[in-house]
């Protein structure tokens, strides 16, 4: 352990960032002047500014400065192949010579809905839309219109995108020992409270009792089947399997948002847990690096969508199925078989071990979570089963995080500053053991921060 004082370790890792980052800096303050906070997307927010890129490349990231970062976000978990892949390029020039977007079908939009619908078995029908947002919004929207209810079953501390109806406890309810209390989000209308309910993940025996008083009122359960962006929380043993078993039971609709747990098995976790929605929620890896959603499930109720029915609900988008996205995401999955899944889940497994050796070694209380490719790390070595259990162990880190963050970057590693660490197609076990060392080395210079911190 280094006998440095706190005060001069935090000092000196910020003071390294400001050295190793002029540029991205003279590039916030000029944001700064049309942007509120020089930002334009909060989770890629961090202080005191965060780098500007300039070229992504297989697994790593370049920043305005010529810094070289081996990239474990991966655009927030979309770019399961890293940077500019070769294949994936390829697929979008061929296809940008022939135009972007043409405003009638293009035969790319069905071929890459059979590509989705031949691995996820669920999925029978599926229309593409431009952001996991609207894929989560327009999935439930066909559950109002197919079961004739309004409300909802959601996830507390759960994140399904920025529409209005799941902007409600994003963050968890941290207050009450009993139900969580449905809280919107800033700007979102206090009339989309009344019809979510909301249960922790992993818990069945609330969403009963939920279902036992409410289930004439709610249309659907929204649900991660793994707590993806609300912290990278694992479904327990048999959890999806019951949660299925309920929908049926109070005849809700099962919704799985796998916007980001399609990564982690070719059929998606839905396919790993072997439990069957009734709709489902795609986004990120399927467009090849281009923004895309898809939303799809049983034949019966997609058919709603049907613009030859009469009645049918409209669902329309500038953007929607664009041959470039396409393109790109139909080479994107062409080369994720479950052979590269596996592969990278594998390196995954790597990491999340390394990690839990490096809190070992270093004697700092931790552990990591996480499915396949997706991992993240906390200071502590409970298990985290819900949302609230991740918050509550984040709150007294915040500090160590930030600059375990921070002192990562100045060694090349970018995570997300919650924890998150994503692997992609490109890494091998170098760049793992990489983060690993790093992991470690930056643990160990924090110690006396999260020696002072666990002390308090
Ligand atoms: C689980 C989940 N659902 C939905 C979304 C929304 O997707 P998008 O950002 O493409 O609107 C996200 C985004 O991170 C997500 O993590």
């Amino acid at each position: 352990m280094n006998g440095k004082h706190v005060d001069q370790i935090k000092k000196e890792i910020w003071q390294e960032y400001l050295e190793r980052t002029p540029a991205s800096l003279k590039h916030t303050q000029a944001a700064k002047n049309f942007m509120p906070g020089g930002d334009t997307r909060s989770i890629a927010f961090y202080t005191p500014y965060p780098f500007f890129a300039v070229e992504g490349k297989g697994s790593c990231l370049y920043d305005a400065d010529g810094n070289k970062y081996i990239d474990f976000v991966n655009n927030m978990t979309s770019l399961v192949h890293g940077h500019a892949h070769p294949y994936v390029m390829d697929a979008i020039r061929k296809q940008t010579k022939k135009g972007i977007t043409h405003g009638v079908p293009v035969e790319a939009q069905y071929k890459l809905a059979e590509l989705i619908c031949k691995r996820v078995p669920s999925v029978e029908s599926l229309r593409f839309c431009n952001t996991g947002s609207e894929a989560t919004m327009f999935c439930m929207r066909v559950a109002r219109a197919f079961t004739g209810k309004e409300g909802f079953l959601k996830m507390d501390g759960g994140y399904h995108g920025g529409h209005d109806f799941v902007q409600i406890n994003t963050t968890p309810d941290l207050a009450t020992e009993d139900l969580p209390k449905a809280q919107a989000t800033k700007g979102v209308p206090a009339c989309t409270q009344t019809d979510v309910f909301l249960a922790p993940f992993n818990d069945l025996n609330t969403v009963e009792r939920i279902l036992k008083d409410k289930a004439e009122k709610i249309a659907a359960i929204i649900m991660e089947p793994m707590l993806g962006a609300g912290g990278g929380v694992p479904p327990q043993e048999g959890y999806l399997q019951g949660m299925r078993e309920l929908a049926d039971r109070y005849n809700v609709l099962l919704i799985f948002d796998e916007v980001i747990s399609f990564r982690v098995h070719e059929g998606g976790l839905q396919a790993m847990a072997d439990v069957k929605p009734d709709l489902t929620a795609f986004g990120k890896i399927i467009g090849g690096g281009f923004p895309i959603g898809a939303f799809g499930g049983r034949k019966d109720i997609m058919e709603m969508f049907d613009p030859n029915k009469p009645d049918s609900i409209t669902h329309s988008g500038t953007f929607s199925g664009n041959a470039v996205t396409m393109a790109a995401g139909y080479a994107n999955l062409e080369i994720y078989h479950q052979k590269d899944v596996d592969r990278i889940n594998t390196l995954g497994k790597r990491l999340t071990e390394g990690f839990d050796g490096a809190f070992a070694k270093t004697g700092i209380q931790g552990g990591t979570r996480g499915i396949g490719s997706l991992a993240g790390i906390a200071f502590t070595d409970k298990v985290l089963k819900d949302s609230k259990d991740v918050v509550l162990s984040m709150i007294p880190y915040m500090e160590l995080m930030q600059y375990l963050h921070l002192e990562m970057l100045n060694r090349g590693i970018f995570f997300l500053h919650r924890g998150m660490f994503t692997v992609s197609t490109p890494m091998t076990e170098i760049e793992i053991d990489k983060a690993i060392k790093v992991f470690e080395a930056s643990l160990e210079l924090l110690k006396p921060l999260a020696v002072k911190i666990q002390n308090q």
